[in-house]
């Protein structure tokens, strides 16, 4: 039945965009059914994000057509596509941290009464209800910057939802979303869905992608390879799909053999919300440790407080039989420890930078010590990162904001590599970043092990946590509910514990 073109709210035909030399879509066809989710999936660098992009008007595309509701379009532009029936939330958080919610809503559109003034009393109605519909509370005259990352992703799809599309794209939504959020984003989108109204996702969450999808498509290096509905295919089919190869194995061996205890936290407790509750451990040398929890655990309040980023009320860090209670992120640095933070802006991407620059900036010793490293040691370094992260980019001097957000992550992770840390601490490392590459991540934070240095890695992905850790510690509400052995635990045990403090 759906053959029939009326049944068709998007059709792509043809699409291709290049970036000077780097031909990005290569004449791609995509339909997409009324009243239905495609999922959108393949790896970083792949061309999902460039690709909506041109449908949204933020990119002109250079050749092919979109027809969306039986109407050739070609959007101008992002406000263009929004008064036309397309949304878009982009995978790169992008909000006035300034201004409060109900301002972010109405950017670009604030609704004036009959005097031509804004009319902040209907603004605050409308928003209001918009979010009592989608189950989401905030205080609406907050500033941005308040909430945490999860509410302003909440925020992003509360506002696509508003100017009432027939297409919404959603530009890996969830990836700092707590589950019941998704949980909620899920029940919406099944509603919009229900209403005719169709939803493009793009996720690198197997299991989201099944449970949310009826159809999925997959990309591979700007070519469409693949549109099967969902109930007609399964994983390893999606993943060769993806990679042009299968994957036998999602984790490699963990065969690291941690040494004597390196460091050890003894009765650690912070001053702020949300407060860490007498926090003790032991690191050893060359383990990898990882902390899981739900969302709000605690987790990454912890990496932030042995980092020195945070205030301690009690309780000391201890690193090498040493006291080591750092004042500042600097202190932390200076001696050998690295934190991979969980937000990726937050990361300090300098986006006006090329990748040489934004791979080499943290090595600040040198810098520091008057050995600068040369020009030439500053490309070869970032060449190397490149190669060992498999970043997909044109070389060394491409600009930061030029590569997909999963390739950008990449670039982070390189530039802590180059430190070489001793104690490298990661929060959700993998998020965003596509299986073959996470196999990848997930070989090099064991080499890193055997060669003696330290991991200690959050993750709320569970099959994450158990294939690549020694020990894990389990995080419950600021308290560490239990540190259990990887090899003798299981899903059930690491849920018990996580909500025993709940
Ligand atoms: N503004 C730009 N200038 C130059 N090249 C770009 C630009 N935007 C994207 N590209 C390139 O286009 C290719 C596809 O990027 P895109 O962001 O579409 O990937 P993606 O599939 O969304 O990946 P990810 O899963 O990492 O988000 C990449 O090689 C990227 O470097
Ligand atoms: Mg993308």
């Amino acid at each position: 039945m759906a053959d029939d073109k009326k049944d068709y709210i998007l059709s792509i035909k043809g699409m291709s965009k290049s970036f000077g030399r780097n031909k990005v879509l290569k004449g791609i066809n995509m339909d997409v059914k009324r009243g239905s989710i495609m999922g959108l999936m393949g790896e970083n660098g792949a061309g999902k994000s460039t690709m909506m992009k041109c449908l949204f008007g933020t990119y002109q595309k250079d050749e092919g057509t979109i027809v969306l509701d039986g109407k050739e379009v070609n959007f101008s532009g992002p406000k263009d596509a929004l008064e036309n029936g397309v949304a878009m939330v982009h995978q790169e958080l992008n909000q006035c941290l300034e201004r409060s919610v109900v301002d972010n809503l109405f950017l670009g559109r604030y609704p004036k009464n009959s005097f031509g003034v804004v009319d902040e009393g209907r603004m605050k109605k409308e928003a209001s209800d918009l979010f009592r519909k989608l189950g989401i509370t905030v205080n609406l005259t907050q500033p941005m910057k308040r909430m945490s990352v999860s509410q302003r992703q909440m925020c992003e799809i509360a506002k696509a939802i508003s100017y009432n599309s027939k297409v919404i794209v959603l530009d890996e939504p969830t990836s700092s979303l707590t589950a019941p959020e998704v949980a909620k984003l899920f029940k919406m989108m099944r509603q919009l869905r229900d209403q005719g109204i169709s939803l493009v996702y793009i996720s690198h969450k197997m299991d989201e992608i099944f449970d949310i999808c009826d159809q999925i498509s997959v990309l591979r290096d700007g070519a469409l390879v693949m549109t099967k509905d969902s109930k007609d295919t399964d994983m390893n089919e999606l993943i060769s799909a993806m990679v042009g190869r299968s994957l036998d194995n999602r984790f490699p061996p963990v065969d690291n053999q941690p040494g004597e205890t390196i460091l050890q936290v003894n009765g650690l407790s912070t001053k702020y919300a949300p407060k860490l509750q007498n926090i003790s451990f032991d690191v050893k040398k060359g383990e990898i440790f990882g902390l899981y929890g739900l969302v709000g655990a605690g987790r990454t309040e912890l990496l932030e407080t042995i980092f020195g980023m945070r205030t301690r009320a009690a309780g000391n860090v201890i690193y090498r039989g040493k006291m080591m209670n750092f004042d500042s992120p600097k202190d932390a640095m200076d001696h050998g420890f690295a934190l991979i933070t969980e937000e990726r802006k937050a990361n300090g991407l300098f986006l006006k930078a090329d990748l040489t620059f934004n791979t080499t900036i943290a090595n600040m010793k040198q810098y520091r010590s008057g050995i600068a490293l040369s020009n030439d040691q500053m490309v070869r370094a970032t060449s190397e990162e490149i190669r060992i992260m498999h970043t997909k980019c044109m070389g060394p001097d491409d600009l930061i904001s030029s590569l997909s957000g999963g390739n950008q992550q990449k670039v982070i992770f390189g530039r802590w590599l180059e430190r070489s840390p001793s104690i490298f601490m990661m929060d959700d490392p993998t998020r965003g970043i596509d299986v073959g590459a996470k196999y990848e991540i997930y070989e090099l934070i064991i080499k890193m092990a055997k060669e003696g240095n330290t991991i200690i890695v959050v993750s709320s992905e569970m099959p994450e946590i158990l294939g690549i850790t020694n020990r894990i510690g389990v995080m419950s509400n600021g308290h560490l509910a239990g540190i259990v052995n990887t090899k003798e635990t299981n899903q059930e045990e690491l849920l018990r514990l996580s909500a025993m403090y709940l």
